[in-house]
């Protein structure tokens, strides 16, 4: 791994993710010295500040991260500020000038990553913008990475896309899905293809359901003017869900190249089962919060949160059956959930394999334990195969062991963070752990069909979940209507549900 070159311009530089997020994983790239001396960023934002004002923002989110080390100045040192109107190509002038003079000062190549980390109604405007007034035309390359959401659906998404490709191909787009910059996300493709335990199994023959769950804890706070048109479906199950999904279901790539990667999990987007009509209540169950407590203090209903309609029809969960109709799939169902405010922030995923043909060691009322592989994504980061062996003592009563790996590194805080890894990825031009467009497509025409019912048909049950609890009750009939329950995990431990 070598240090990278580059000025990257980020738009929304006074924003929350710029400073909850880029700034601490640039430094921590800095400070693993893979981010070399010559590099230069430049904040864009609405308000006036000075260099120095934006330093020292840098400075306190880097320090608010808990960084410590002493060059914490020198890489605040790097930072520049330019105040912008994102309609105004005069703006973009100055913009351009500014960016041309650091290029010659730090050496920069002319390498180019622009981050847009804001508002997403202006995404195309600024795209656009950046072709038209000259920023993009340089000698080195140039990347545009763009966070979600990437349109509210198929149409607007499509809308989005024909104007970034104006002015970026392809190949310089990097759509985040910081699901994919997790340690065990990324780690799904090596247990599998890894592991000749695993792979073989990887199928309808010895797989009998996979579940993903993605539990948090926190409401939908600030956000609520947002979250009123996403809801759960938008905003976790189009992207990070379905990302996950494709993961643990794609056939092995020939290479560990970018495309071949993609190509594989664009096949299982294609394979996914459509649902829509009144099919959807059959596999797919939506929730939302009520007022309750968590951790003994009172917390509001969604529809009393900030910004959110008193009626409002937004979930705040979802749970939802996937089929993927291929030859490895046919019959495995990819039960996946994920909601706000429930009673763990907790991200899983845990494959039941299928029972042994025959139970030799069978007591009445205790059937064998499956054995289940359980991927454990956050906040725990590892693995724990769950076996049975023989009961310690007299007689041949089997009971169930875990064996369990935590992905805990030696030195805590090396360990990269999801914005570490794939900022340095973009850096390094590896879109591996980027969403294609394909993807995005794919995924949210799949999701269109469910939202288009749910928008269809009010749920008169809202709310039905209380804060802190597993969600609404319907989730559970889901899979028990399939002879399955959700499995309950714990710090690396499982019980059942
Ligand atoms: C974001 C969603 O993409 O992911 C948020 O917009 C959600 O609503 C977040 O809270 C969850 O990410 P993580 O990394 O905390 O699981």
């Amino acid at each position: 791994y070598k240090e990278q070159t580059s000025l990257i311009m980020i738009f929304g530089a006074t924003g929350d993710l710029a400073n909850r997020k880029l700034y601490p994983s640039l430094y921590r790239l800095f400070r693993k010295g893979l981010l070399s001396e010559r590099f230069a960023v430049i904040g864009v934002a609405r308000r006036p500040l000075t260099n120095e004002q934006f330093q020292e923002n840098v400075k306190n989110s880097v320090l608010e991260a808990k960084e410590t080390g002493n060059n914490i100045e020198e890489f605040a040192s790097h930072f520049y500020y330019h105040s912008h109107d994102v309609t105004d190509s005069g703006s973009y002038t100055v913009l351009k000038r500014m960016a041309e003079d650091l290029d010659n000062q730090y050496g920069l190549g002319g390498n180019r990553i622009f981050y847009l980390a804001m508002a997403p109604e202006f995404f195309g405007t600024i795209a656009l913008h950046l072709k038209s007034d000259g920023l993009t035309d340089v000698p080195g390359f140039k990347r545009l990475v763009i966070e979600k959401p990437f349109g509210h659906d198929l149409a607007s998404a499509v809308e989005l896309n024909e104007k970034i490709r104006k002015a970026f191909s392809e190949d310089e787009i990097y759509r985040i899905d910081h699901y994919l910059g997790k340690q065990m996300v990324q780690n799904i493709e090596v247990i599998r293809f890894a592991n000749a335990l695993f792979e073989p199994l990887w199928n309808n023959r010895y797989i009998s359901n996979i579940q993903v769950t993605s539990s948090e804890t926190l409401g939908v706070e600030e956000r609520g003017r947002y979250y009123e048109n996403s809801g759960a479906l938008r905003d976790m199950v189009q992207n990070h869900m379905l990302q996950m999904v494709a993961l643990l279901a794609m056939e092995p790539p020939i290479k560990l190249t970018t495309d071949e990667i993609r190509s594989e999990k664009i096949r299982v987007f294609r394979s996914l089962r459509e649902i829509e009509g009144d099919e959807v209540a059959k596999y797919f169950v939506r929730g939302q919060y009520g007022a309750g407590e968590m951790n003994g203090l009172p917390v509001p209903a969604y529809r009393d949160e900030p910004m959110v309609d008193p009626h409002s029809n937004t979930e705040t969960y979802v749970a939802g059956k996937l089929m993927i109709d291929n030859a490895r799939w046919a019959g495995v169902p990819f039960y996946i959930r994920t909601g706000k405010r429930l009673g763990a922030k907790s991200t899983k995923i845990v494959v039941q394999f299928k029972d042994i043909p025959m139970n030799l060691y069978y007591q009445p009322n205790k059937p064998l334990n499956p054995n289940l592989l359980v991927i454990h994504i956050q906040p725990e980061e590892g693995i724990t195969l769950h076996l049975n062996a023989k009961k310690a003592g007299q007689g041949m009563d089997a009971t169930e062991v875990k064996l369990s790996f935590a992905n805990t590194s030696v030195n805590e805080m090396n360990t990269p963070e999801a914005y570490e890894l794939l900022l340095y990825d973009c850096m390094r031009g590896d879109a591996t752990n980027f969403a294609h467009w394909d993807e995005v497509a794919l995924s949210w025409s799949f999701v269109d069909k469910i939202s288009d019912y749910w928008e269809s048909t009010k749920e008169e049950s809202f709310p039905n979940y209380a804060p802190g609890s597993r969600g609404p009750e319907a989730a559970e009939q889901l899979l028990e209507k399939d002879g399955f329950f959700w499995w309950r995990v714990r710090d690396l431990n499982v019980e059942n549900c």
